[in-house]
């Protein structure tokens, strides 16, 4: 990884309940007492402790931001169940991760719906973290990368976005997820690159970031620390829902 700021996004997913987030809400000001300034730590709670985090945050010393797990494509209107991106942003959210391989997967959200949240994301001032990868197949059929082409141009094209816009990728492959089997450092390089290619190609005018996810924790959390890999960050699942093991993710980030 640069010198430059780097991120770390807490996904928790559906894995806690909200006392148990909230536990880990509040342990987060020891948690990331020693983290370095450049250091960016976004935590993705449940919807249920969004107002948790927000409140936690600006009431405690620790220097963190709060993202949500998804958001709804229209500003407002009768979709029972959803959440607005713009709700989001009224609750002190400043991020929202979208395309997550889970919900592609188990809610069917297809290219259309992904490009739609995007869009809306941008419109409600909420920075979207986009979440792309491969599956096993497509690695198998040497099909990874124009899985990540197709992707990209699918969600960015006709998208309209505010001059200097941050474009943030979280690259995922979605056989590595929840799979104790992360794709190796030295082996991600040419898909980061590739990326990163793209968008300087195709959004030549915004500035981005590519992160890795996929089976990160911290046992492997150092191999991703080098600047070699061009990397910008991690998103975390499973190893960022224990205090321990958060603590043990940050302290090594904030050694690199
Ligand atoms: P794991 O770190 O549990 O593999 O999850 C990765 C992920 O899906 C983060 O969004």
């Amino acid at each position: 990884m640069s010198l430059k700021k780097q991120y770390l996004i807490a996904n928790w997913k559906m894995e806690l309940l909200p006392k148990e987030e909230r536990a880990l809400l509040e342990k987060l000001p020891l948690v990331l007492k020693k983290k370095k300034k450049s250091l960016k730590v976004i935590v993705c709670p449940s919807f249920v402790s969004l107002v948790s985090a927000t409140q936690i945050k600006k009431y405690s010393s620790a220097i963190f931001d709060v993202g949500a797990q998804d958001c709804h494509w229209e500003e407002r209107g009768a979709y029972t169940g959803e959440i607005s991106a713009k709700a989001l942003v009224s609750l002190g959210c400043r991020y929202v991760l979208i395309g997550h391989s889970e919900r592609r997967v188990h809610n069917n959200e297809d290219e259309t719906v992904l490009r739609n949240k995007l869009q809306a994301a941008f419109n409600a001032r909420l920075q979207p973290i986009f979440c792309i990868g491969e599956t096993r197949d497509d690695r198998t059929n040497g099909k990874t990368l124009s899985r990540l082409r197709q992707q990209l141009s699918s969600a960015f094209s006709n998208c309209t976005m505010k001059r200097n816009q941050l474009i943030c990728i979280a690259y995922e492959p979605v056989w590595s997820i929840g799979s104790g089997t992360p794709l190796n450092a030295d082996d991600l390089t040419k898909e980061i690159q590739f990326i990163k290619e793209w968008l300087t190609t195709h959004l030549s005018s915004h500035p981005h970031v590519v992160l890795y996810g996929g089976s990160v924790d911290e046992r492997s959390v150092s191999n991703y620390l080098s600047p070699k890999t061009g990397i910008d960050g991690l998103l975390v699942g499973s190893a960022s829902q224990s205090v321990k093991r958060l603590s043990k993710i940050v302290s090594l980030m904030s050694l690199s």
